[in-house]
């Protein structure tokens, strides 16, 4: 049988009385089921029909749509996505179970998602995730935006909240992504607390760029995972989070995870429990060698955080005396952490940073204009297996 309703649902209409650079692109507005429960992704699908071929796709303001199922923007050439209402994921954790997205950016060249009256809303819905995966960590939850293998993608001005899991991800060989002017931000509710919120995870792209962003959440606010290189995140204020993160590398057998050419400028780091750091499994054949090269942290204001910079590389390992046993062989080279300010927590008062480099590896970090103090006024620095004259005077052994 024939379903002919989703192609009622967008309305095509040539043209744009006030804005001459969209005058030629044909516009469609998505109609929203009124979040009676009923999913408008199926009506998201037939405007991306109509209007993805360089198009414009409209969510109008005032308006909630109900995504109840991926929304993946397949048929999108150089369209614009552009969010003028809310979009809410549906509290359907049964559904959503091992999905791996709720937006799936993927094969795509040039897309834009955005709000133009800046009103724009993602709403990820989480409380009913977080509740189900806090009672049963094996209880898989989606990314809320996933760009793999995709390339020009531009997501900006929106707001991101309460994602059910990680917020966005890019990976599978993606290139000249800009994220710009964007909020994300899961708060607890009810008292239940979010996990594995990560704003950003940027894995295996060239040309990521993160810029003027806002983030607060439970986890990672950026991770450089497997395969980054060229990220560049520029003026970003991440509160309560772990702070802005190399890794977890090197955690699979026999991997060789490599993240380079990171640059971070203009970061304030509230309240997390790092600011800054490099996460590194230990060695051994249940696990891998890691190379992290050319990574810059420039200009980092640290307020009430745990550690102002942390190395680990004894990650995720269940003793010391397995670290020991079979130590990291990874590379970190070329790593700097330059112009920091602010002061750390009481947490690891008189430390204010713990560097435990791979003791079966290489390990040439720079500090240079890194000032930071505890609330005691103390400022050790704690370090292990460092090879470089790194700028900082190392008061006993770091851990980790
Ligand atoms: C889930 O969403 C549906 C449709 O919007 C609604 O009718 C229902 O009350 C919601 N259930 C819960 C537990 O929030
Ligand atoms: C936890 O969730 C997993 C995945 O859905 C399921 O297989 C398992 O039975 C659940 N465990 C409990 C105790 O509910
Ligand atoms: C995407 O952002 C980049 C960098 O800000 C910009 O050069 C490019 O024109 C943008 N693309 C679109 C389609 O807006
Ligand atoms: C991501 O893209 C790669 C190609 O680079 C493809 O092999 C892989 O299946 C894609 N993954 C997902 C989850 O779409
Ligand atoms: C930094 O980002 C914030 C948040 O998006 C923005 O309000 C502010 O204008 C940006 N600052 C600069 C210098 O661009
Ligand atoms: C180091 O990374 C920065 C930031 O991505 C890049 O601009 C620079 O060219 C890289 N340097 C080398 C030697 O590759
Ligand atoms: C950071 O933590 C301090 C101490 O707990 C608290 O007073 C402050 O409100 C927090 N700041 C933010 C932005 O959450
Ligand atoms: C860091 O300090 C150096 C030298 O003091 C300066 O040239 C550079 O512009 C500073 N970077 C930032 C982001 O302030």
């Amino acid at each position: 049988m024939f379903i002919f309703a989703p192609l009622l649902l967008a309305t095509l209409v040539y043209g744009s009385a006030f804005n001459p650079t969209l005058d030629k692109r044909a516009t469609c507005t998505v109609a929203s089921a009124g979040n009676s429960g009923t999913d408008d992704v199926p009506a998201v699908v037939s405007a991306i029909k109509s209007c993805g071929n360089g198009g414009v796709i409209i969510f109008s303001a005032g308006k909630t749509y109900a995504i109840g199922s991926t929304l993946d923007i397949t048929g999108c050439v150089n369209c614009q996505i552009q969010i003028e209402g809310t979009l809410k994921l549906s509290n359907d954790t049964g559904y959503w179970e091992g999905k791996r997205t709720v937006v799936y950016i993927n094969g795509i060249s040039g897309a834009t998602i955005t709000t133009t009256s800046g009103a724009g809303v993602f709403d990820g819905n989480g409380l009913p995730y977080w509740q189900v995966f806090n009672a049963n960590s094996s209880y898989a939850r989606p990314t809320l935006v996933y760009i793999n293998n995709s390339k020009n993608i531009n997501i900006t001005k929106l707001r991101f909240k309460n994602a059910p899991n990680v917020f966005h991800s890019v990976t599978g060989g993606s290139s000249n992504v800009v994220y710009d002017t964007l909020t994300l931000d899961a708060t607890p509710e009810n008292g239940v607390t979010p996990k594995n919120t990560d704003g950003f995870d940027v894995g295996q792209s060239q040309y990521v760029t993160i810029k003027n962003i806002k983030v607060t959440n439970q986890d990672d606010c950026v991770a450089f995972k497997p395969g980054a290189d060229f990220t560049t995140v520029t003026n970003i204020t991440c509160t309560g989070s772990h702070g802005i993160s190399v890794g977890s590398l090197g955690g699979g057998a026999g991997s060789t995870d490599t993240v380079t050419n990171v640059y971070v400028t203009k970061a304030t780091m509230v309240n997390s429990t790092k600011a800054v750091g490099i996460k590194l499994y230990q060695g051994g054949s249940s696990h891998g060698i890691a190379t992290v090269r050319n990574v810059t942290f420039d200009g980092v204001t640290v307020q009430g955080c745990g550690y102002a910079a942390q190395i680990q590389s004894c990650y995720g390992s269940a003793s010391t005396a397995d670290c020991n046993s079979a130590p990291s062989q990874s590379t970190v080279d070329a790593v700097y952490f330059k112009n920091f300010s602010g002061a750390t927590s009481t947490e690891y008062d008189p430390v204010i940073a713990d560097l435990d480099c791979p003791a079966a590896g290489t390990c040439n970090i720079y500090f240079s204009n890194f000032n930071i103090k505890s609330p005691s006024g103390k400022a050790n620095v704690l370090c292990s297996n460092v090879d470089s004259n790194m700028g900082l005077p190392c008061s006993g052994s770091a851990s980790g």
